[in-house]
């Protein structure tokens, strides 16, 4: 089975730096850039994806992107539920739930991104973010889960195989309890070149979603590579 891999470039780069990646970047991957940088990203090797979505239809919403308007570009998945938007746009379970459910309605693919603080009751949580994450949601074939653990995210910290083993076998089990499918599972969290191919054998990962190591083109590029 390929994995999914995943590279997340936040709010990383400036125009000339973007144009110099796009020239550089190839493989099969999910690329998801600034939103104001998509269409350079387009018709290329990679696939596009959005960081964010809005909730909201077509209509008054200041600085929003909606779903509709990503797919009529291309754009082809979004992320949702990342933690920097939890912790600085104080986006709740409910929000997460509307955007997921605009963004499937519309066709877009979604990475659900779910994971617990160092000092948090980690299944309690994830059972929670996961439960109403998903709330009223019936078909997951469009849906990725990605778990990345706050305390690991741009730390250099990981978790060992088997914690991430572990806590992917818990989502498994959650989601098929509760929706009686399967999703595909990715890690993420300060993956970069020097822990991949330690990572990668983690028994059942479907891929990586990858933040700052993602904005090096050279380094995303053997990382695909290893993959
Ligand atoms: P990181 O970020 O790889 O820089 O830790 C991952 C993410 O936030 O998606």
């Amino acid at each position: 089975m390929n994995k999914i891999i995943i590279g997340n470039l936040k709010m990383y780069m400036t125009y000339e730096e973007v144009i110099k990646y796009v020239e550089d970047m190839e493989g099969e991957a999910i690329i998801c850039p600034s939103s104001l940088y998509v269409p350079f990203f387009l018709n290329h090797s990679y696939q596009v994806g959005l960081q964010d979505v809005s909730m909201y239809d077509l209509g008054s919403h200041t600085g929003d992107i909606s779903a509709k308007q990503a797919i009529d570009m291309g754009v082809t998945y979004t992320l949702v539920g990342h933690s920097e938007r939890r912790k600085y746009q104080h986006e709740t379970d409910e929000m997460i739930n509307a955007k997921i459910k605009k963004a499937l309605d519309c066709g877009l693919r979604v990475v659900f991104c779910v994971g617990e603080e160092q000092n948090e009751d980690k299944t309690q949580k994830l059972q929670r973010q996961l439960l109403a994450g998903l709330k009223d949601i019936h078909d997951l074939s469009k849906l990725i889960v990605a778990y990345e653990p706050i305390w690991c995210i741009g730390s250099g910290q990981t978790p060992t195989n088997d914690e991430i083993e572990t806590t992917i076998a818990f989502i498994q089990t959650i989601i098929s309890q509760n929706f009686h499918q399967s999703v595909k599972v990715l890690y993420g969290g300060s993956v970069d070149i020097s822990n991949i191919d330690t990572l990668n054998q983690v028994e059942n990962v479907d891929g990586f979603l990858i933040g700052k190591a993602s904005t090096d083109s050279k380094q995303f590029k053997e990382i695909i590579k290893k993959i």
